[in-house]
């Protein structure tokens, strides 16, 4: 790191970066990688969604626009949700957002202060972390255990983690790196509990429409009032497989607009109105699509379990939702740094991109995360060079 000429935020030069990245940095220098470490697919988005952002262009729709969203697109959410989950939702609970991450920031901003803290569900996805960190506050990890029936979450430990200095509970459900979905009962017992300490409860739903033993993931907002301390994070990331574009939303509770709004102002001051457009397509008329892109996913998981259950060394925690599953090979052991040392020799020698478990936190420890949104081709060939490579080494 180059030593600066200027005095900076600790904070921000102590941040942790990245394990993921990392690995997937080092198979720039390997041809032919099949990369499985990154979440998201092999696809670029659908032509019909692409075409609506190049006609809202060449109509000229490139100016600052409302900061929440151009009104089409948060009524087309609100519908989105009514068809979903039957819920009524209203205009002023929806922000559109740059990503979904940009949606987490946003309300991290407007909860955490220096010495606040926010408890985590863990494994999951470290960019929440790194969120707190950033505006002076401790994210606090609450581990899930893995067993041959899926994760599992002790919600007493979870409880006995927030103090006074609490202000959120983050919980991604469907989860990355678990594909864990939150049971009902546990659901309903953790908004009592956020209700009851007046906690903000982050609910992490951008993988809500990847679950194959359903027809949708359960939300949170199938249980909230609008006065309930509920922000419910979503993306076109990963459902409509749109990475690159950077849109998400969020529903929040009615009381959080005039702050998120204002936050919105000072931070993107609002997206790209040729892009909504597009997105308001993509929900509007998607829906055949994203039955495709869940039934291609679902027959990449079967393959997946389908090899890796005769790879002896292997163990796969189940899951049925997201597009990742968490596998532990034997002798890998716990030891800080094992995981990310075997993701860098099977990207080298194996030419195979997996993700270390340590990089999503407490819980992650002895764990390879795996992407499976990938065609059939490409995971047979990635499920050969690990077999392989296991074979060898
Ligand atoms: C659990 C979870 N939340 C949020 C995001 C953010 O998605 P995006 O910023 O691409 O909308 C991701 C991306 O991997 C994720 O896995």
């Amino acid at each position: 790191m180059n030593a600066s000429s200027y005095q900076t935020r600790p904070a921000i030069e102590n941040l942790q970066d990245s394990q993921i990245v990392d690995v997937w940095k080092m198979g720039f220098t390997v041809p032919d990688v099949v990369g499985l470490w990154v979440g998201e697919g092999d696809l670029p988005t659908t032509k019909f969604i692409c075409d609506a952002a190049a006609e809202a262009l060449a109509e000229g729709k490139t100016f600052y626009t409302y900061k929440r969203g151009i009104p089409e697109l948060r009524q087309a959410l609100i519908d989105y949700h009514r068809s979903l989950y039957n819920v009524e939702l209203t205009e002023d609970r929806i922000a559109v957002t740059s990503s979904g991450m940009n949606a987490m920031m946003l309300i991290v901003q407007s909860l955490i202060g220096a010495g606040d803290n926010m408890v985590c569900v863990t494994p999951v996805w470290p960019n929440i972390f790194r969120a707190v960190e950033i505006m002076g506050g401790e994210p606090r990890q609450v581990a899930m255990t893995g067993d041959g029936d899926g994760w599992h979450l002790d919600l007493d430990k979870l409880f006995a983690a927030c103090d006074g200095r609490t202000r959120a509970i983050y919980v991604a459900t469907p989860g990355n790196p678990t594909g864990w979905v939150m049971p009902e009962e546990q659901r309903r017992a953790l908004l009592d509990f956020c209700r009851k300490r007046r906690i903000a409860l982050i609910a992490d739903e951008v993988y809500n429409r990847l679950i194959y033993n359903k027809p949708v993931a359960p939300s949170f907002l199938e249980l909230a009032t609008p006065d309930d301390p509920v922000f419910v994070v979503n993306s076109f990331s990963k459902t409509w497989a749109m990475t690159g574009w950077r849109m998400g939303w969020m529903v929040m509770p009615r009381s959080a607009l005039t702050q998120i709004e204002r936050l919105i102002e000072f931070n993107t001051s609002g997206g790209q109105p040729f892009l909504q457009a597009a997105c308001v397509k993509a929900i509007t008329d998607g829906e055949e699509w994203v039955k495709w892109m869940v039934a291609r996913c679902k027959s990449g998981r079967d393959l997946v379990l389908e090899r890796l259950s005769v790879m002896n060394r292997v163990r796969v925690i189940p899951a049925d939702a997201s597009f990742y599953l968490m596998l532990q090979v034997e002798e890998l052991g716990k030891d800080e740094g094992a995981a990310l040392d075997f993701c860098k020799r099977l990207v080298v020698e194996g030419k195979v991109g997996l993700a270390p478990g340590t990089a999503f936190g407490a819980g992650g420890e002895g764990y390879l995360r795996l992407c499976y949104a990938q065609s059939n081709d490409r995971l047979s060939v990635a499920m050969d060079r690990f077999e392989g490579f296991l074979r060898k080494s």
